[in-house]
């Protein structure tokens, strides 16, 4: 039986997020049956459209980018459900005629309202002011929930500053703030590998545990999105939110339950515990770098000092924890796109056999890929046949494609948006840890575009990024593993 309607508003509707991802997202979850009954989706954006110039022109999105392209007849079907209304997100009016096309169709019982923010972030005011004074956000006849895109805000004071607008007009129950790496299914299989076994956890500790590394590469240059990311940069746009995020679910505690609070409280404990630096310190814990021909991008500022890669070494100052490096690095124009997360034990305290040397060189590796190759992989040494004693080591694998075969992993945002329908905002950024990441990050941000000291270093594209990034592992002892290196499994 059809319960109460729910509508999906988003803003931004002709942007490139809504035909890449959102509605391909929505569209594969219709076919899952996994999407309330009824639901309508309405675009909300400044073109010229008619609902069927709309629908024609997200079909387009689904065919392009969706993992269920085929499915023509049941698109024809959802695509019904879709209609566009033209409006500005900075006129009132617009707003108060928008909520009347949502009573009309809602009709005398109300309905369930998600309004999903996928716009440029100097509309995230407006908007939320707007569907303040407008009534829209109201909780009347229905539950409110405002799903808002990165970037949430530019630094910590304009973080705090939308966090305070948006609670203004919503409870933080109602706010989804996005960060499209929690909806991977490898990242929350970190909590279920952790947590779902009995064997990793009580070695997951500073005495077992030499360093942990997380990259985060990608081959492609930062092309037509230049005039964002040039003011944006690489600590912005992938450390501040995806990387930090990573690192907490690495090294978080475990929770007693998966419920949204006792996660996230979780998880900024984490980011409470990150040192803070010294202007010295974080000199020597950070490598910045820009690929050659950046400046060359259009949209960029001429002699630009913008960083596209980063290489950072914190520390989780806590009893798990204590002494422990977590180097993180991210970056665009790379050798290869591989996002994962390696985890290196320490050595055994005496090692008896020959090939001593390798194991060396390779102590015992959890790697796991997060992406383009998802699996899990542990190192260990093993006995060379006929050989005497002699050592090597070799890997354990677990990938999803040959585990999983009829299985797709499915897109971050069908999670992202089933959860924000149902309520679940486990995987979604909650205000104190949005602002706890800012207050990491921002002494960084202030010594590279202030007169400080960090200026990034040059690398070619198609490279691992600035050869000083490796002078920042080998500081202390340690080396980068996985991706880009000799035991690399994507090339
Ligand atoms: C986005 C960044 O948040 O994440 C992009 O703005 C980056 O610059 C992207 O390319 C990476 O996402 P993924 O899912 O491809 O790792």
């Amino acid at each position: 039986m059809a319960g109460q309607p729910t509508t999906i508003v988003i803003f931004g509707a002709t942007g490139d997020l809504t035909r890449r991802k959102l509605i391909p997202a929505l569209f594969q979850l219709a076919c899952k049956g996994r999407l309330p009954d009824p639901l309508r989706i309405v675009g909300f954006g400044r073109r010229d459209y008619s609902d069927d110039r709309f629908r024609e022109f997200m079909g387009e999105g689904v065919q392009e980018f969706g993992q269920f392209a085929g499915r023509t007849g049941e698109w024809d079907t959802f695509s019904r459900s879709i209609s566009y209304f033209k409006g500005d997100l900075e006129t009132p009016d617009d707003y108060v005629r928008l909520k009347q096309t949502l009573e009309d169709s809602e009709g005398s019982g109300g309905g369930h309202r998600l309004f999903y923010l996928s716009i440029s972030p100097r509309y995230f005011g407006s908007a939320i002011a707007n569907l303040g004074s407008s009534g829209l956000g109201r909780d009347e006849g229905g539950w409110r929930r405002v799903v808002i895109e990165k970037p949430f805000g530019h630094d910590l004071e304009s973080a705090q500053s939308l966090n305070r607008a948006v609670h203004n007009v919503f409870d933080e129950e109602q706010v989804y703030r996005i960060d499209h790496y929690l909806g991977k299914e490898t990242v929350q299989n970190i909590l279920v590998f952790r947590f779902g076994n009995r064997i990793f956890e009580p070695i997951w500790n500073r005495e077992h545990v030499d360093n942990v590394q997380i990259t985060a590469a990608e081959t492609v240059s930062v092309g037509d999105r230049a005039g964002y990311y040039d003011q944006s940069g690489v600590v912005r746009d992938m450390v501040q939110n995806h990387l930090l995020q990573l690192l907490t679910m690495v090294a978080m505690e475990p929770p007693s339950t998966m419920d949204a609070e006792s996660l996230r409280n979780h998880k900024v404990d984490v980011l409470r515990a990150i040192r803070r630096w010294t202007p010295e310190e974080r000199a020597l814990n950070t490598t910045l770098g820009q690929y050659r021909g950046y400046q060359d991008e259009n949209g960029v500022a001429p002699g630009s000092d913008t960083p596209t890669y980063a290489a950072l070494r914190l520390f989780v100052d806590n009893w798990r924890w204590q002494g422990v490096p977590f180097y993180l690095r991210t970056g665009k124009s790379m050798a290869d796109k591989a996002t994962e997360i390696v985890v290196q034990f320490r050595r055994p305290p005496h090692m008896m056999f020959s090939g001593a040397q390798d194991q060396e060189n390779s102590p015992n590796m959890l790697s796991m890929s997060l992406q383009p190759d998802e699996g899990v992989h542990l190192k260990f040494g093993v006995k060379v046949p006929d050989q005497g004693m002699a050592m090597v080591s070799k890997d354990m694998s677990f990938h999803y494609d040959s585990a999983f075969k009829d299985q797709a992993i499915p897109e971050a945002y069908e999670r992202l948006l089933q959860d924000s329908l149902e309520g679940d905002a486990s995987l979604f950024i909650r205000s104190d840890h949005i602002e706890e990441a800012w207050r990491i990050v921002a002494p960084l941000l202030e010594d590279q575009e202030g007169p400080g000291t960090l200026r990034p270093q040059s690398y070619e594209p198609g490279s691992w990024g600035p050869a000083a990034a490796d002078g920042l592992l080998s500081q202390l002892g340690h080396k980068w593993l996985g991706v880009g290196t000799d035991g690399d499994r994507h090339g």
